[in-house]
Protein backbone atom coordinates (compact mmCIF):
# COMPACT_ATOMS: atom_id res chain seq x y z
CA UNK A 1 0.00 0.00 0.00
CA UNK A 2 1.41 3.52 -0.71
CA UNK A 3 1.09 6.15 1.38
CA UNK A 4 2.14 9.80 0.71
CA UNK A 5 2.19 12.32 3.70
CA UNK A 6 2.35 15.93 2.71
CA UNK A 7 3.11 18.58 5.70
CA UNK A 8 4.64 21.89 6.39
CA UNK A 9 7.20 20.70 8.06
CA UNK A 10 9.33 17.56 9.36
CA UNK A 11 12.69 16.87 11.12
CA UNK A 12 15.50 16.88 10.40
CA UNK A 13 14.45 19.21 7.49
CA UNK A 14 12.87 21.89 9.38
CA UNK A 15 10.89 22.37 11.99
CA UNK A 16 9.12 24.96 14.38
CA UNK A 17 6.97 22.57 16.93
CA UNK A 18 5.43 19.21 17.93
CA UNK A 19 4.43 18.57 13.61
CA UNK A 20 7.92 18.12 12.41
CA UNK A 21 8.83 15.80 15.20
CA UNK A 22 5.60 14.21 14.58
CA UNK A 23 5.97 14.33 10.16
CA UNK A 24 9.96 12.94 10.73
CA UNK A 25 9.56 10.29 12.94
CA UNK A 26 6.12 8.64 12.51
CA UNK A 27 6.69 7.95 8.76
CA UNK A 28 9.67 5.55 9.44
CA UNK A 29 7.61 3.86 12.07
CA UNK A 30 5.26 2.56 9.79
CA UNK A 31 5.86 -0.74 8.97
CA UNK A 32 7.90 -1.37 5.22
CA UNK A 33 6.91 -4.82 4.82
CA UNK A 34 3.45 -3.49 3.61
CA UNK A 35 3.77 0.53 3.32
CA UNK A 36 5.38 2.01 0.70
CA UNK A 37 5.60 5.62 2.74
CA UNK A 38 7.08 9.17 0.97
CA UNK A 39 6.82 12.55 2.48
CA UNK A 40 6.37 15.99 0.58
CA UNK A 41 7.80 19.01 2.12
CA UNK A 42 8.33 22.63 0.92
CA UNK A 43 12.10 23.34 0.15
CA UNK A 44 12.41 26.39 2.65
CA UNK A 45 15.47 28.90 1.81
CA UNK A 46 16.13 29.25 5.47
CA UNK A 47 16.35 25.22 5.73
CA UNK A 48 20.13 24.90 6.91
CA UNK A 49 22.46 24.25 4.31
CA UNK A 50 23.31 20.95 6.26
CA UNK A 51 20.12 19.50 5.04
CA UNK A 52 20.16 21.59 1.53
CA UNK A 53 23.41 19.44 1.19
CA UNK A 54 21.44 15.96 1.72
CA UNK A 55 18.65 16.88 -1.11
CA UNK A 56 19.17 16.19 -4.77
CA UNK A 57 17.85 17.95 -8.04
CA UNK A 58 14.94 15.56 -10.00
CA UNK A 59 13.28 17.46 -12.21
CA UNK A 60 10.94 20.59 -12.68
CA UNK A 61 7.91 22.03 -14.36
CA UNK A 62 5.72 25.20 -14.62
CA UNK A 63 2.42 24.42 -13.48
CA UNK A 64 -0.47 26.77 -13.46
CA UNK A 65 -1.83 28.83 -10.26
CA UNK A 66 -2.99 31.55 -9.26
CA UNK A 67 -2.76 34.21 -12.43
CA UNK A 68 0.59 32.42 -13.30
CA UNK A 69 2.61 29.86 -14.59
CA UNK A 70 4.57 29.13 -11.43
CA UNK A 71 8.13 27.02 -11.47
CA UNK A 72 7.42 23.45 -9.41
CA UNK A 73 10.79 22.28 -8.69
CA UNK A 74 11.57 18.32 -7.23
CA UNK A 75 14.14 17.51 -5.12
CA UNK A 76 14.73 14.40 -3.26
CA UNK A 77 16.55 12.59 -0.50
CA UNK A 78 15.80 9.14 1.29
CA UNK A 79 16.08 8.40 4.90
CA UNK A 80 15.64 5.28 7.07
CA UNK A 81 13.48 3.67 3.82
CA UNK A 82 11.46 6.91 3.78
CA UNK A 83 11.57 9.10 0.75
CA UNK A 84 11.04 12.28 0.96
CA UNK A 85 10.43 15.01 -2.01
CA UNK A 86 10.64 18.77 -1.96
CA UNK A 87 9.04 21.47 -3.79
CA UNK A 88 11.07 24.92 -4.70
CA UNK A 89 10.06 27.60 -5.50
CA UNK A 90 11.81 30.57 -4.32
CA UNK A 91 9.12 32.87 -4.91
CA UNK A 92 6.96 31.05 -2.10
CA UNK A 93 9.44 29.10 0.10
CA UNK A 94 12.46 32.35 0.53
CA UNK A 95 11.85 33.60 4.05
CA UNK A 96 13.74 33.39 7.07
CA UNK A 97 11.23 31.67 8.81
CA UNK A 98 9.03 28.66 7.24
CA UNK A 99 5.79 30.81 8.49
CA UNK A 100 5.93 34.78 7.77
CA UNK A 101 3.13 37.46 9.02
CA UNK A 102 1.07 38.16 5.90
CA UNK A 103 -2.01 35.68 6.58
CA UNK A 104 -3.05 36.48 3.08
CA UNK A 105 0.32 35.63 1.05
CA UNK A 106 0.63 32.19 3.58
CA UNK A 107 -3.03 31.00 2.45
CA UNK A 108 -1.71 31.59 -1.22
CA UNK A 109 1.78 29.59 -0.18
CA UNK A 110 0.47 26.71 0.88
CA UNK A 111 -2.53 26.83 -2.01
CA UNK A 112 0.58 26.49 -4.20
CA UNK A 113 2.02 24.25 -2.18
CA UNK A 114 -1.23 22.04 -1.90
CA UNK A 115 -1.73 22.16 -5.75
CA UNK A 116 2.12 21.44 -6.46
CA UNK A 117 2.00 18.36 -3.80
CA UNK A 118 -1.10 16.67 -6.04
CA UNK A 119 0.52 17.97 -9.52
CA UNK A 120 3.74 15.93 -8.69
CA UNK A 121 2.71 12.98 -8.14
CA UNK A 122 2.38 11.67 -12.08
CA UNK A 123 6.26 13.33 -12.51
CA UNK A 124 7.58 10.84 -9.60
CA UNK A 125 5.53 8.19 -11.06
CA UNK A 126 3.80 7.36 -7.61
CA UNK A 127 0.06 7.34 -7.23
CA UNK A 128 -0.79 7.08 -3.52
CA UNK A 129 -3.49 5.13 -2.05
CA UNK A 130 -3.57 7.59 0.69
CA UNK A 131 -2.60 10.89 1.32
CA UNK A 132 -1.89 11.89 5.20
CA UNK A 133 -2.58 15.73 4.94
CA UNK A 134 -1.41 17.73 8.16
CA UNK A 135 -2.93 21.10 9.77
CA UNK A 136 -4.30 23.98 7.37
CA UNK A 137 -1.52 23.71 5.49
CA UNK A 138 -2.36 21.14 3.41
CA UNK A 139 -6.13 21.68 3.80
CA UNK A 140 -6.39 22.17 0.14
CA UNK A 141 -5.49 18.55 -0.82
CA UNK A 142 -8.79 17.19 0.26
CA UNK A 143 -10.28 19.97 -1.90
CA UNK A 144 -8.83 19.82 -5.12
CA UNK A 145 -8.67 16.17 -5.11
CA UNK A 146 -12.63 16.64 -5.27
CA UNK A 147 -12.63 19.15 -7.27
CA UNK A 148 -10.08 18.77 -10.12
CA UNK A 149 -8.05 16.00 -10.19
CA UNK A 150 -10.88 13.17 -9.86
CA UNK A 151 -11.35 13.92 -13.06
CA UNK A 152 -8.57 11.99 -14.26
CA UNK A 153 -7.73 7.78 -13.86
CA UNK A 154 -4.13 8.96 -12.32
CA UNK A 155 -5.94 10.70 -9.07
CA UNK A 156 -9.21 8.94 -9.41
CA UNK A 157 -10.02 6.88 -6.03
CA UNK A 158 -7.19 8.41 -3.99
CA UNK A 159 -8.31 8.33 -0.23
CA UNK A 160 -7.20 11.39 2.24
CA UNK A 161 -6.85 11.48 5.94
CA UNK A 162 -7.10 14.66 7.45
CA UNK A 163 -4.91 15.43 10.96
CA UNK A 164 -5.51 18.14 13.24
CA UNK A 165 -2.49 19.54 15.25
CA UNK A 166 -3.82 22.31 16.30
CA UNK A 167 -7.31 23.86 15.81
CA UNK A 168 -6.29 27.44 16.58
CA UNK A 169 -4.56 28.16 13.28
CA UNK A 170 -7.09 27.10 10.10
CA UNK A 171 -5.75 29.34 6.93
CA UNK A 172 -8.72 31.70 6.77
CA UNK A 173 -9.28 34.93 4.50
CA UNK A 174 -11.97 36.75 2.66
CA UNK A 175 -13.94 34.42 0.43
CA UNK A 176 -12.95 36.44 -2.67
CA UNK A 177 -9.36 36.52 -2.36
CA UNK A 178 -8.99 33.58 -1.54
CA UNK A 179 -11.77 31.90 -4.66
CA UNK A 180 -9.20 34.62 -6.42
CA UNK A 181 -5.89 32.42 -5.28
CA UNK A 182 -7.11 28.61 -5.73
CA UNK A 183 -9.34 28.96 -8.44
CA UNK A 184 -11.78 26.88 -6.89
CA UNK A 185 -15.46 27.83 -8.08
CA UNK A 186 -17.45 29.91 -6.23
CA UNK A 187 -20.15 26.62 -5.34
CA UNK A 188 -17.03 25.44 -3.00
CA UNK A 189 -17.69 28.60 -0.56
CA UNK A 190 -20.67 27.92 1.26
CA UNK A 191 -20.90 26.63 4.75
CA UNK A 192 -20.97 23.21 4.56
CA UNK A 193 -17.60 23.46 2.41
CA UNK A 194 -14.61 26.01 2.67
CA UNK A 195 -16.64 29.05 4.07
CA UNK A 196 -16.78 29.69 8.17
CA UNK A 197 -18.35 32.70 9.69
CA UNK A 198 -18.11 34.85 6.44
CA UNK A 199 -14.43 34.06 5.17
CA UNK A 200 -13.02 30.94 3.08
CA UNK A 201 -11.43 28.55 5.78
CA UNK A 202 -8.79 25.87 4.36
CA UNK A 203 -8.69 23.89 7.33
CA UNK A 204 -12.47 23.23 7.06
CA UNK A 205 -12.27 22.29 3.30
CA UNK A 206 -9.87 19.18 4.26
CA UNK A 207 -11.92 18.17 7.26
CA UNK A 208 -14.98 18.62 4.96
CA UNK A 209 -13.49 16.39 2.15
CA UNK A 210 -11.25 14.07 3.83
CA UNK A 211 -12.27 10.34 4.56
CA UNK A 212 -11.50 10.10 7.93
CA UNK A 213 -10.47 12.91 10.84
CA UNK A 214 -7.73 12.12 13.59
CA UNK A 215 -6.40 14.17 16.16
CA UNK A 216 -3.36 14.09 18.30
CA UNK A 217 -5.02 12.82 21.53
CA UNK A 218 -8.36 11.15 22.43
CA UNK A 219 -9.35 14.34 25.12
CA UNK A 220 -8.25 16.75 22.48
CA UNK A 221 -10.62 14.66 20.09
CA UNK A 222 -13.45 14.46 22.67
CA UNK A 223 -12.53 18.83 23.17
CA UNK A 224 -12.67 19.67 19.68
CA UNK A 225 -15.94 19.02 19.96
CA UNK A 226 -17.38 21.75 22.64
CA UNK A 227 -17.17 25.58 21.82
CA UNK A 228 -14.26 26.23 24.18
CA UNK A 229 -11.69 24.44 22.08
CA UNK A 230 -13.46 23.48 19.16
CA UNK A 231 -12.61 27.14 17.81
CA UNK A 232 -15.38 28.02 15.89
CA UNK A 233 -15.55 24.46 14.56
CA UNK A 234 -17.05 22.25 17.12
CA UNK A 235 -20.22 22.13 15.19
CA UNK A 236 -18.18 20.42 11.77
CA UNK A 237 -16.34 18.37 14.82
CA UNK A 238 -19.42 17.11 16.00
CA UNK A 239 -21.26 16.51 12.92
CA UNK A 240 -17.94 14.16 11.72
CA UNK A 241 -17.67 12.40 15.09
CA UNK A 242 -18.17 9.22 13.37
CA UNK A 243 -14.72 9.82 11.37
CA UNK A 244 -13.06 11.77 13.98
CA UNK A 245 -10.27 9.63 16.45
CA UNK A 246 -7.64 10.32 18.44
CA UNK A 247 -4.55 8.88 18.19
CA UNK A 248 -1.72 10.03 20.59
CA UNK A 249 1.72 10.92 19.15
CA UNK A 250 4.66 9.21 20.00
CA UNK A 251 8.35 10.48 20.16
CA UNK A 252 11.22 9.06 18.53
CA UNK A 253 12.89 7.13 20.87
CA UNK A 254 16.61 7.00 19.05
CA UNK A 255 16.84 10.94 19.09
CA UNK A 256 15.22 11.40 22.40
CA UNK A 257 17.43 8.82 24.13
CA UNK A 258 19.15 9.69 27.82
CA UNK A 259 21.87 6.77 27.05
CA UNK A 260 23.25 7.98 23.81
CA UNK A 261 22.22 12.08 23.35
CA UNK A 262 24.88 13.66 21.36
CA UNK A 263 23.61 16.83 23.13
CA UNK A 264 24.56 15.95 26.77
CA UNK A 265 27.54 14.95 28.51
CA UNK A 266 26.41 13.03 31.10
CA UNK A 267 24.46 9.60 29.85
CA UNK A 268 22.39 8.01 31.84
CA UNK A 269 18.83 5.48 32.18
CA UNK A 270 16.02 4.28 34.30
CA UNK A 271 18.77 2.10 36.32
CA UNK A 272 21.66 4.58 37.59
CA UNK A 273 19.68 8.46 36.80
CA UNK A 274 19.89 9.14 40.58
CA UNK A 275 23.64 9.20 40.34
CA UNK A 276 23.93 10.82 36.77
CA UNK A 277 21.37 13.36 36.03
CA UNK A 278 22.52 15.35 38.79
CA UNK A 279 25.64 15.89 36.84
CA UNK A 280 23.93 17.81 33.89
CA UNK A 281 21.55 19.90 36.32
CA UNK A 282 25.24 21.56 37.52
CA UNK A 283 26.50 21.71 34.20
CA UNK A 284 23.52 23.17 32.88
CA UNK A 285 23.40 26.00 36.25
CA UNK A 286 26.45 26.81 35.68
CA UNK A 287 26.29 27.55 31.65
CA UNK A 288 23.13 29.47 32.09
CA UNK A 289 23.19 31.89 35.05
CA UNK A 290 21.91 29.82 37.58
CA UNK A 291 23.20 29.32 40.96
CA UNK A 292 25.28 26.02 41.45
CA UNK A 293 22.92 24.39 44.31
CA UNK A 294 22.56 20.73 44.13
CA UNK A 295 19.34 20.31 46.17
CA UNK A 296 17.03 23.70 45.11
CA UNK A 297 14.18 21.84 42.59
CA UNK A 298 15.17 23.10 38.84
CA UNK A 299 11.87 23.56 36.77
CA UNK A 300 12.41 23.34 33.42
CA UNK A 301 10.42 24.93 30.22
CA UNK A 302 10.82 24.46 26.47
CA UNK A 303 8.11 26.05 24.52
CA UNK A 304 6.76 28.01 21.94
CA UNK A 305 6.21 31.34 23.88
CA UNK A 306 2.17 31.78 22.27
CA UNK A 307 -0.96 31.70 24.80
CA UNK A 308 -1.71 28.28 23.93
CA UNK A 309 1.12 27.16 26.40
CA UNK A 310 -0.24 29.00 29.91
CA UNK A 311 2.62 31.53 30.57
CA UNK A 312 -0.33 33.96 31.89
CA UNK A 313 -0.43 32.10 34.70
CA UNK A 314 2.93 31.65 35.08
CA UNK A 315 3.46 35.61 34.80
CA UNK A 316 0.65 35.63 37.58
CA UNK A 317 2.37 33.80 40.16
CA UNK A 318 5.95 33.83 39.21
CA UNK A 319 7.10 36.77 41.91
CA UNK A 320 5.64 34.06 44.74
CA UNK A 321 6.64 30.74 43.01
CA UNK A 322 10.08 32.55 43.44
CA UNK A 323 9.51 33.05 47.16
CA UNK A 324 10.34 29.19 47.26
CA UNK A 325 13.70 27.58 46.59
CA UNK A 326 13.17 26.79 43.47
CA UNK A 327 15.24 27.50 39.98
CA UNK A 328 13.32 27.94 37.02
CA UNK A 329 15.18 27.19 33.12
CA UNK A 330 12.99 28.58 30.56
CA UNK A 331 13.66 28.37 26.57
CA UNK A 332 11.34 29.31 24.32
CA UNK A 333 10.82 32.17 21.42
CA UNK A 334 7.35 33.37 20.04
CA UNK A 335 5.08 36.42 21.42
CA UNK A 336 7.08 39.10 22.84
CA UNK A 337 4.83 39.55 25.88
CA UNK A 338 5.60 36.66 26.94
CA UNK A 339 9.66 36.50 25.78
CA UNK A 340 9.61 39.84 27.64
CA UNK A 341 8.53 38.79 30.98
CA UNK A 342 10.80 35.88 31.31
CA UNK A 343 13.42 38.44 30.18
CA UNK A 344 12.09 40.32 33.45
CA UNK A 345 11.92 37.31 35.88
CA UNK A 346 15.45 36.53 35.03
CA UNK A 347 16.79 40.06 35.69
CA UNK A 348 14.91 40.46 38.78
CA UNK A 349 16.21 37.39 40.27
CA UNK A 350 19.02 36.39 39.01
CA UNK A 351 20.50 32.68 39.79
CA UNK A 352 16.95 31.62 40.24
CA UNK A 353 15.86 32.22 36.74
CA UNK A 354 17.24 31.61 33.78
CA UNK A 355 15.64 32.79 30.19
CA UNK A 356 17.21 31.52 26.70
CA UNK A 357 14.95 33.43 24.14
CA UNK A 358 15.61 31.48 21.37
CA UNK A 359 15.30 28.05 19.15
CA UNK A 360 18.42 25.73 20.01
CA UNK A 361 18.13 21.78 19.56
CA UNK A 362 21.31 21.26 21.45
CA UNK A 363 20.06 23.24 24.69
CA UNK A 364 16.32 21.97 24.71
CA UNK A 365 17.99 18.63 25.39
CA UNK A 366 19.79 20.06 27.82
CA UNK A 367 17.04 21.04 29.44
CA UNK A 368 15.20 17.86 29.39
CA UNK A 369 18.04 15.91 30.26
CA UNK A 370 18.87 18.01 33.47
CA UNK A 371 15.69 19.41 35.10
CA UNK A 372 13.69 17.93 38.01
CA UNK A 373 10.38 19.05 36.43
CA UNK A 374 8.89 19.86 33.24
CA UNK A 375 6.32 22.99 33.01
CA UNK A 376 3.53 22.71 30.87
CA UNK A 377 0.26 24.59 31.96
CA UNK A 378 -1.55 24.86 28.57
CA UNK A 379 -4.43 26.44 28.17
CA UNK A 380 -5.20 23.26 25.03
CA UNK A 381 -3.03 20.96 24.10
CA UNK A 382 -3.36 18.81 21.25
CA UNK A 383 -0.63 16.18 22.61
CA UNK A 384 2.03 17.83 23.42
CA UNK A 385 5.79 16.06 23.37
CA UNK A 386 7.34 17.72 25.71
CA UNK A 387 6.02 16.21 28.37
CA UNK A 388 6.78 12.60 26.47
CA UNK A 389 10.42 13.80 26.28
CA UNK A 390 10.64 14.85 29.61
CA UNK A 391 9.15 11.53 30.95
CA UNK A 392 12.12 9.82 28.45
CA UNK A 393 14.67 11.76 30.60
CA UNK A 394 13.47 11.13 34.22
CA UNK A 395 12.14 14.73 34.28
CA UNK A 396 8.56 15.03 36.38
CA UNK A 397 5.92 17.07 34.33
CA UNK A 398 4.02 19.54 36.12
CA UNK A 399 0.74 19.71 33.67
CA UNK A 400 -2.76 21.18 32.82
CA UNK A 401 -5.25 18.70 32.74
CA UNK A 402 -6.19 18.93 29.17
CA UNK A 403 -6.23 17.48 25.73
CA UNK A 404 -2.45 15.12 25.24
CA UNK A 405 -1.20 15.99 28.92
CA UNK A 406 -4.37 14.86 30.25
CA UNK A 407 -3.59 11.25 28.46
CA UNK A 408 0.21 10.69 28.93
CA UNK A 409 0.89 12.60 32.17
CA UNK A 410 -0.74 10.25 35.38
CA UNK A 411 -1.19 12.26 38.42
CA UNK A 412 0.69 11.52 41.64
CA UNK A 413 -1.30 9.78 44.03
CA UNK A 414 0.38 9.62 47.52
CA UNK A 415 -1.89 6.68 49.23
CA UNK A 416 -1.49 4.38 46.64
CA UNK A 417 1.97 5.32 44.93
CA UNK A 418 1.03 5.86 41.76
CA UNK A 419 1.71 8.28 38.73
CA UNK A 420 3.91 9.74 36.78
CA UNK A 421 4.06 13.44 37.47
CA UNK A 422 1.19 16.06 38.77
CA UNK A 423 -1.50 17.76 36.90
CA UNK A 424 -4.32 20.51 38.01
CA UNK A 425 -7.54 21.07 36.27
CA UNK A 426 -8.65 24.55 36.08
CA UNK A 427 -7.15 27.24 34.12
CA UNK A 428 -6.21 28.97 37.14
CA UNK A 429 -2.85 30.67 38.58
CA UNK A 430 -2.62 29.29 42.11
CA UNK A 431 -3.91 26.35 41.39
CA UNK A 432 -0.87 25.64 39.19
CA UNK A 433 0.99 27.30 41.91
CA UNK A 434 -0.97 24.66 44.84
CA UNK A 435 0.35 22.31 42.34
CA UNK A 436 4.31 23.25 41.73
CA UNK A 437 4.17 23.56 45.77
CA UNK A 438 2.54 20.19 46.30
CA UNK A 439 5.56 19.02 44.09
CA UNK A 440 8.16 20.72 45.70
CA UNK A 441 7.35 19.46 48.81
CA UNK A 442 7.52 15.43 47.60
CA UNK A 443 11.09 16.44 46.28
CA UNK A 444 12.32 17.77 49.25
CA UNK A 445 10.36 15.91 52.04
CA UNK A 446 10.14 12.51 50.31
CA UNK A 447 12.89 11.76 47.76
CA UNK A 448 12.22 8.03 47.41
CA UNK A 449 8.62 8.54 46.40
CA UNK A 450 9.77 11.29 44.11
CA UNK A 451 12.42 9.12 42.72
CA UNK A 452 9.71 6.38 42.55
CA UNK A 453 7.71 8.71 40.18
CA UNK A 454 10.88 9.02 37.86
CA UNK A 455 10.66 5.24 38.09
CA UNK A 456 7.16 5.02 36.50
CA UNK A 457 7.69 7.77 34.49
CA UNK A 458 11.02 6.16 32.79
CA UNK A 459 9.18 2.85 31.96
CA UNK A 460 6.15 4.08 30.15
CA UNK A 461 6.99 3.54 26.34
CA UNK A 462 5.99 6.43 24.57
CA UNK A 463 7.75 5.38 21.37
CA UNK A 464 5.92 4.96 18.30
CA UNK A 465 5.18 1.65 18.73
CA UNK A 466 1.31 1.33 19.43
CA UNK A 467 0.01 4.44 17.65
CA UNK A 468 1.91 3.74 14.14
CA UNK A 469 -0.01 0.56 14.53
CA UNK A 470 -3.34 2.50 15.07
CA UNK A 471 -2.42 4.59 12.23
CA UNK A 472 -2.09 1.73 9.94
CA UNK A 473 -5.72 -0.16 10.61
CA UNK A 474 -6.88 3.32 10.05
CA UNK A 475 -4.91 3.32 6.32
CA UNK A 476 -6.06 -0.16 5.84
CA UNK A 477 -9.97 0.64 6.33
CA UNK A 478 -9.83 3.52 4.17
CA UNK A 479 -8.12 1.93 1.44
CA UNK A 480 -9.46 -1.56 2.02
P1 LIG B 1 3.98 22.48 19.89
O1 LIG B 1 4.00 21.63 18.70
O2 LIG B 1 2.63 23.01 20.22
O3 LIG B 1 5.00 23.55 19.87
P2 LIG B 1 4.92 20.08 21.29
O4 LIG B 1 5.12 19.83 22.74
O5 LIG B 1 4.11 19.11 20.54
O6 LIG B 1 4.33 21.55 21.17
O7 LIG B 1 6.31 20.11 20.54
C1 LIG B 1 7.25 21.10 20.73
C2 LIG B 1 8.58 20.65 20.15
O8 LIG B 1 9.37 21.78 19.84
C3 LIG B 1 9.37 19.82 21.14
O9 LIG B 1 10.20 18.93 20.41
C4 LIG B 1 10.22 20.90 21.83
O10 LIG B 1 11.37 20.37 22.42
C5 LIG B 1 10.54 21.79 20.67
N1 LIG B 1 10.83 23.20 21.01
C6 LIG B 1 9.95 24.18 21.35
N2 LIG B 1 10.59 25.34 21.57
C7 LIG B 1 11.90 25.11 21.37
C8 LIG B 1 13.10 25.92 21.44
N3 LIG B 1 13.05 27.20 21.78
N4 LIG B 1 14.27 25.32 21.16
C9 LIG B 1 14.32 24.00 20.83
N5 LIG B 1 13.25 23.20 20.74
C10 LIG B 1 12.05 23.74 21.00
C1 LIG C 1 0.74 20.91 17.66
C2 LIG C 1 0.22 20.91 19.09
C3 LIG C 1 0.94 19.95 19.99
C4 LIG C 1 1.19 18.61 19.29
C5 LIG C 1 1.92 18.84 17.99
C6 LIG C 1 2.21 17.55 17.24
O1 LIG C 1 1.77 21.82 17.47
O2 LIG C 1 0.24 22.21 19.64
O3 LIG C 1 0.16 19.74 21.15
O4 LIG C 1 1.96 17.77 20.13
O5 LIG C 1 1.13 19.64 17.16
O6 LIG C 1 1.05 16.81 16.99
Amino acid sequence: KKILFVASEGVPFIKTGGLADVVGSLPKCIDKEYYDVRVILPKYVCMSQEMKDRLNYRTHFYMDFHWQNQYVGILEAEMDGVKYYFIDNEYYFNGFKPYGDNALFEIEKFAFFSKAALSILPVIDFRPDLIHCHDWQTGLIPVYLHERFQGSDFYRGIKTAMTIHNLKFQGKWSIKEVQDITGLPMSFFTPDKLEAYKDANLLKGGLVYADAITTVSDTYAEEIKTPFYGEGLDGLMRARSGDLRGIVNGIDYDEYNPETDKFITHHFNAVNFRKEKIKNKRALQADFGLDQDDKAMLIGVVSRLTDQKGFDLVAYVMDELCQDNVQLMVLGTGEEQYENMFRHFAWKYPGKVSAQIYYSEAVSHRVYASCDAFLMPSLFEPCGLSQLIALRYGTVPIVRETGGLKDTVQAYNEFESTGTGFSFMNYNAHEMLGTVRYAERIYYDKKREWNKIIDRGMAIDYSWQVSAKKYQEMYDWLIG
